[in-house]
């Protein structure tokens, strides 16, 4: 299984959801690949936000490996599911897949909680505070996604 997560900037979601799925997989023994990227190129080469590596320390998880990419067409191939934070990235994400195989990869992964509601992860950039609340519902979509997946124990 090879899952993509997206933001805008792959700084501070996308880095979050990489290295919670990526801390799951790991405890269930699941050999999957899991990657992120950002829409936009402006943090390209970037590790995490502090305050995304901060939470997640807080958590016990370690993102500070992590390197900004952005996110390129050919992901849609690479990747099984796609998983974008807020409804801009879903757009901008849609807007480069070619098939309706792409577009079937491509999800808001709030919707593993909460399903056919299109909810998005709020971009926490500007909020100090808000680091918390993202991880944790990032925490409780991936948990929902790898314990419905087959291969989970
Ligand atoms: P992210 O947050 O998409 O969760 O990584 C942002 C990071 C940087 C910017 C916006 C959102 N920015 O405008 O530079």
């Amino acid at each position: 299984m090879k899952i993509l997560m997206v933001c805008l900037g792959n700084i501070c979601r996308s880095p979050l959801a990489e290295g919670i799925l990526k801390h799951k997989a790991a405890q269930r023994g699941l050999d999957w690949v899991i990657d992120s990227a950002g829409t936009g190129f402006w943090h390209a080469g970037e590790p995490p936000d502090s305050r995304s590596a901060g939470i997640a320390r807080h958590y016990g998880i370690d993102i500070t490996d992590q390197r900004a990419r952005q996110f390129k067409p050919a992901d849609l191939d690479l990747f099984d599911r796609v998983f974008v934070m807020d409804t801009q990235n879903l757009r901008d994400v849609l807007r480069q897949a070619q098939t309706d195989e792409h577009r079937a990869k491509i999800d808001l992964i709030l919707n593993q909680l909460h399903p056919g509601q299109n909810r998005s992860v709020p971009d926490p950039y500007y909020d100090d505070d808000g680091f918390n609340e993202v991880f944790e519902m990032l925490d409780a979509a991936c948990e929902v996604f790898i314990s419905r997946h087959p291969e989970a124990p």
